[in-house]
C-alpha cells in the first residue's frame, strides 16, 4: 500500500526527502488564508510578556518565533517536534534573532516537561499526525499551568473543497 506524503509528517525523518516537508509547510505558509487562521490562533492563545508558551509539532519554528516576539526577553517560547529535521531547520532561522526561543526533539505523547511548565501551549496541525491525539491533549493539559490557555488548529479533510473542473481528479486527490 502506498502512503500519502500527508501520512509521513509523523515520521519525516524516516522518508528519503525531509526538507520536502519544509517546502510544503513553507508554500503553505505564505497562502493568505493559513495566515489568517495563524493570526486568529495567535490571537486566541494570547501570549504575554514574560510567559512561558509551548509549541507542540513546531515544524521550522515560525510560529515559535512569532510568539516570542509577544512574550519578550523576559519569556520564554519552547518548540517541540518529533524531527530532527524540523528542529535543526528551526534553530537555523532563529540563529542571530535575539528571541527567547528554545527547539527539541521530543514526543507530543510524552511531552519532557514538568506539569504546570507553560502559561500556554499551542499544537497546529501536529495532532492529526500523533498516533493518540486524546493522549497528546492531555500531556498539553499536563504541562500547562491550571487557568491556562491551550490552542489546537486541526483540518477537516471531510469538508475539504476543491474547486476544479475535473471532478474525478478532484476526488483522487482527495481520497489518495
Ligand atoms: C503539518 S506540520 C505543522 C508544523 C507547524 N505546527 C506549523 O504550523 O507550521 C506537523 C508537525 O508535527 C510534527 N509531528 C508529527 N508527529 C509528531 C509527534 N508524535 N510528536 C511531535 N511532533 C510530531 C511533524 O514533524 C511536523 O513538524
Amino acid at each position: 500500500m502506498q502512503t500519502t506524503r500527508l501520512a509521513q509528517f509523523g515520521s519525516i525523518d524516516e522518508t528519503r526527502d525531509p526538507d520536502y516537508f519544509v517546502r510544503f509547510l513553507d508554500a503553505a505558509c505564505a497562502s493568505a488564508s493559513v495566515q489568517a487562521y495563524k493570526r486568529r490562533l495567535l490571537e486566541l492563545l494570547d501570549p504575554r510578556g514574560g510567559q512561558r508558551v509551548l509549541d507542540v509539532g513546531c515544524g521550522t519554528g515560525d510560529d515559535v518565533r512569532e510568539m516570542a516576539k509577544l512574550v519578550g526577553a523576559g519569556g520564554l517560547v519552547v518548540g517541540i517536534d518529533n524531527s530532527q529535521a524540523m528542529i535543526g531547520v528551526a534553530w537555523q532561522r532563529a540563529t542571530g534573532t535575539n528571541l527567547a526561543v528554545e527547539f527539541h526533539v521530543g514526543e507530543a505523547l510524552a511531552l519532557p516537561f514538568e506539569a504546570g511548565r507553560f502559561d500556554s501551549c499551542l499544537a497546529d496541525r501536529s495532532l492529526m499526525h500523533v498516533p493518540d491525539a486524546a493522549r497528546a491533549l492531555a500531556e498539553m493539559t499536563r504541562v500547562t499551568k491550571p487557568g491556562g490557555r491551550i490552542a489546537v488548529y486541526e483540518v477537516d479533510f471531510e469538508t475539504l473543497v476543491i474547486d476544479v473542473d475535473d471532478r474525478v481528479l478532484a476526488r483522487k486527490i482527495v481520497n489518495s
